[in-house]
């Protein structure tokens, strides 16, 4: 077996880490196995039907335990400090192992599949193939999936909107997931194939997802107002857990998988704009002054020259990257982070400004203000701008719409069709000026653009009641583990064989069969994905509690103390072999 690159200590202390956890998940399984004979001995004369009871409660126990992880049912137990667990954990503490038997499951599986990434990426065992584009099997393989979901996935939705009691609004869960799917699917596809005459729509479809992550977020922070510690704990969490082991596993830099930081960078932005005094919230000034803010700072640092090298340099470390490829020009190590952060800059504040305005959080605003202080704000910016005042435009046709669906019948429909036809046109538009220049020059309009298609297609979305209704459960269920798939594809579906290559081959499981492989290799990489979505969540359950902030520290120091422990042995293990040598 031929291994890529050098053994390194964050591999070496992953190893040391799993292996206890391995035994005691083992040993767990044991003991769990003993109690249940010994009980069934004992119970042996008790009749069937309460057998099935004890079972029932055993699953119960399991459902409980899956649902909570460490942080146990009995709140005794959730009080002891996590330094206790820790030793009782060493100890091999018995009745510690029957509780958190579950956790220690997820946590060796959740090693077994990054040891399945290492295994697919990093060496010859699977072999690899060459990236073929054909648009025509693109475009068929992409149809199947459309037409295969609306037959086996086409759902209406009856849900009421909880404030207005109206039917259902636009942009709900369901659509948003819809629609982060299907954009997925072709996101994952043009890496797949190298269908680069795409480009520019994957483009667009980014910096739609970071126009949901504005709207998300905003209208969940302004809703809940939940700024905690433990919310705040738990959103990094799952935007960044499963990307630090594969960092730590493959030897990769953090800007490889640049949709993490990217998110988590305008994550932090929404959180720190309405967290940020906010008690001040409902106060449409206030907040229209915060969306002012906010583009005035993105202005500062992604336009004013020199900025943005002052303000990331000492991040680098973190955000560095460079493409080993030699055939690759040598940026320097912030160029990635600031290509792929400034494409989108501004498109996140316009997701945060379309929450503001949608019925379910403008229902607890002033919206009045926020239109006559951001307007003349915007008037006098409107140099660096121009675009903006379109927007405020916009929101208000999209506020007037809202209006119509009380107005007549007839008039609503006219109208509507109005507000299609113009969408219809200025998609056109876009499509014809814009969405058709060349790569280069197309990144250059991009982040002053995006916005155009991702209205239009609201708009369209949106158009009636019915339409606004369905969705399609396949790409929604797709568009939930969107985070996942994107990492995995670089390791168990595509492959970059070195520390922080770009994925330019296929993963091959089947050689010479490049259809059947796609269909192997696709139906595993979805598992798998799906698999690691939901470890993510079992273990955020199990150690980012939400409710208990002393404990959440705690975690967090035993966290940091011994990752830093198995690291520090980790390097004097690699490096032992070497000095015996000298
Ligand atoms: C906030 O944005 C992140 C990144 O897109 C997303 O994963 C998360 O679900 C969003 N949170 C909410 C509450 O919508
Ligand atoms: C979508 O339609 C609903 C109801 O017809 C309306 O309230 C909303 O403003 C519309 N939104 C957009 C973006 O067209």
């Amino acid at each position: 077996m031929e291994i890529a690159g050098p053994v390194t200590p964050g591999q070496v202390s992953f190893l040391l880490g799993i292996i206890p956890v391995f035994v005691a998940w083992v040993y767990s399984e044991l003991l769990e196995y003993k109690k249940n004979s010994i009980s069934s001995k004992v119970n042996s004369d008790v009749n069937l039907v309460e057998l099935g009871k004890e079972t029932v409660k055993e699953d119960e126990r399991a459902v409980l335990l899956e649902g909570g992880g460490l942080q146990s049912a009995s709140p005794r137990v959730s009080s002891l400090s996590v330094t206790s667990n820790i030793v009782r954990f060493l100890l091999m503490d018995e009745s510690f192992l029957l509780e958190n038997r579950l956790t220690l499951r997820a946590i060796f599986e959740f090693g077994l599949m990054m040891a399945f990434f290492y295994v697919s990426d990093r060496t010859n065992i699977f072999g690899e193939s060459k990236k073929n584009y054909n648009r025509d099997l693109f475009l068929f393989l992409y149809f199947l999936l459309i037409i295969v979901s609306a037959v086996t996935s086409f759902k209406i939705h009856h849900d009421k909107s909880p404030f207005s009691g109206k039917s259902i609004l636009y942009l709900n869960r369901h659509q948003t997931e819809e629609w982060k799917g299907w954009m997925q699917v072709l996101f994952l596809m043009y890496h797949y194939f190298a269908a680069t005459e795409i480009y520019n729509a994957i483009r667009i479809f980014i910096a739609a997802y970071v126009w949901m992550t504005g709207f998300g977020n905003f209208s969940y922070y302004y809703i809940r107002k939940d700024f905690s510690l433990a919310r705040f704990a738990q959103m990094m969490w799952r935007l960044n857990f499963l990307v630090t082991f594969c960092c730590m596993v493959l030897n990769n830099s953090y800007m490889l998988y640049y949709i993490c930081p990217m998110h988590t960078l305008f994550t932090l932005m929404v959180y720190g704009a309405l967290g940020i005094l906010n008690k001040y919230n409902e106060i449409g000034s206030v907040m229209a002054v915060k969306i002012v803010c906010c583009f005035l700072v993105v202005i500062l640092i992604w336009e004013v020259p020199g900025i943005f090298d002052l303000v990331w340099s000492p991040f680098t470390f973190l955000l560095g990257y460079i493409d080993p490829n030699p055939s690759k020009p040598k940026y320097p190590l912030l160029h990635e982070w600031h290509f792929r952060s400034g494409l989108d800059r501004y498109i996140w504040i316009i997701g945060m400004i379309y929450a503001y305005y949608h019925p379910t959080v403008s229902f607890c605003s002033q919206t009045a203000v926020f239109r006559f202080i951001l307007g003349p704000c915007l008037e006098i910016f409107s140099p660096y701008l121009f675009f903006q005042s379109h927007i405020i435009l916009l929101v208000q046709v999209e506020r007037w719409m809202e209006k119509l669906e009380e107005t007549e019948a007839k008039q609503r429909i006219s109208i509507k069709t109005a507000v299609v036809m113009v969408s219809l046109v200025v998609g056109y538009l876009w499509f014809d000026y814009i969405y058709k220049l060349d790569r280069v020059t197309y990144n250059k309009y991009h982040p002053y653009t995006s916005w155009i298609p991702i209205t239009v297609y609201i708009c369209l979305r949106n158009f009636t009641q019915q339409l606004r209704s369905f969705s399609l459960t396949l790409f929604a269920w797709l568009g939930k583990i969107t985070l996942e798939t994107y990492i995995s594809q670089i390791h168990i579906w595509l492959r970059s064989r070195v520390p922080d290559g770009q994925p330019h081959w296929l993963l091959s499981l089947i050689p010479n069969y490049p259809l059947l492989n796609f269909m192997l290799s696709t139906s595993i990489y979805i598992a798998v994905s799906y698999r690691l979505f939901e470890l993510t969540n079992t273990l955020k359950t199990a150690f980012v509690p939400s409710r208990d902030d002393k404990r959440l520290m705690y975690n967090m120091i035993t966290a940091a103390v011994l990752a830093s422990a198995l690291y520090s042995l980790s390097f004097v293990l690699l490096l032992a072999p070497s000095m015996l040598v000298h």
